[in-house]
């Protein structure tokens, strides 16, 4: 992984799992790219997409991924049944579909938070669902970022603090420094004045818009992000969108954005669809 940071964007990102029901083991991230001119000029209007083949190795691949849990009656119930995706370098890829398709299952078991059936997952080209899960949170922890569709907050940190946090857990944490990009990233997402806020305290957008900032402050090189703008108003979803697609033209880093908003999912390079877990093109 090349390695990236922007001045206004350091440090790191987590969450532990306590007002979300998701899986959450650490979701660090780090940085991760320059540009790729080639790809960029491929992006506009009158230049063809670029064909996959063409983009080098991907930031992430996953081929036929399954998996299945436990239902209440004993049985089990198959959530993903043989999903793929590439992404690479500077690349937005959406991934729209109905509730309960797999999106979010899909998007745990691509970055190992959740452990697949069958299937195979690479991060920058390296195979690594056999590894331990410690090799792989350290792995996920040098270039990944996360938004988690319930914020996955820690409730008794104020907003600056829950976004500091990351960087201590990635091993980033610099007194002064991750303390200024902190407040700079909250400033951005327009929480200048919540800074010592707790969750309870904060509306559900502002929450959602404390994970986005928590999810950047690392300058990942792969952010995923699970309907990181479903509480917000179409101005601030707007701005955050901006925000998103501007990490990846200017700042080289990827995009995985699960969204419901079929505005949001044209904006991207790459729009796909899940459908009974099975990932298809828009
Ligand atoms: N830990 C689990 N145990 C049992 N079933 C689960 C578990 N996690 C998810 N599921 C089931 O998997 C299916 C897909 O869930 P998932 O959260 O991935 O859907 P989704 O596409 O993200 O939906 P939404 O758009 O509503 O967020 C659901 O039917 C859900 O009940
Ligand atoms: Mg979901």
């Amino acid at each position: 992984m090349n390695s990236r940071k922007p001045d206004n964007l350091n440090s790191a990102s987590l969450s532990k799992n306590q007002d979300c029901g998701e899986t959450t083991q650490g979701c660090l991230s780090h940085a991760g790219a320059e540009s790729q001119p080639e790809y960029a000029a491929s992006k506009g209007e009158n230049f063809a997409p670029m064909e996959d083949s063409l983009l080098g190795t991907p930031v992430l691949e996953a081929n036929e991924i399954t998996k299945s849990f436990p239902s209440p009656d004993g049985g089990k119930v198959e959530v993903l049944r043989g999903a793929s995706i590439k992404i690479h370098k500077a690349q937005s890829v959406s991934l729209m579909g109905e509730s309960g398709a797999g999106k979010t299952t899909f998007m745990n078991a691509v970055s190992a938070l959740e452990r697949i059936d069958g299937g195979s997952i690479f991060w920058d080209g390296e195979r690594i669902d056999k590894l331990f899960s410690g090799a792989q949170a350290a792995r996920r922890a040098r270039f990944m970022g996360f938004v988690f569709q319930s914020y996955c907050l820690v409730p008794e940190l104020d907003a600056l603090e829950n976004v500091m946090l990351s960087a201590r857990i990635a091993g980033l944490y610099r007194p002064f420094k991750t303390r200024r990009a902190a407040k700079d990233l909250l400033e951005k997402v327009g929480l200048k004045d919540r800074l010592k806020y707790l969750p309870s305290k904060l509306s559900g957008g502002e929450k959602q818009r404390v994970a986005i900032a928590r999810a950047l402050i690392n300058s990942p090189g792969l952010l995923l992000a699970d309907e990181p703008t479903g509480n917000l108003d179409e101005t601030t979803g707007e701005e955050i969108m901006d925000m998103f697609l501007r990490l990846c033209s200017d700042e080289g880093a990827s995009l995985l954005l699960i969204t419901h908003n079929p505005d949001f999912a044209r904006r991207t390079d790459k729009a796909l669809r899940m459908s009974k877990g099975i990932i298809l093109p828009a």
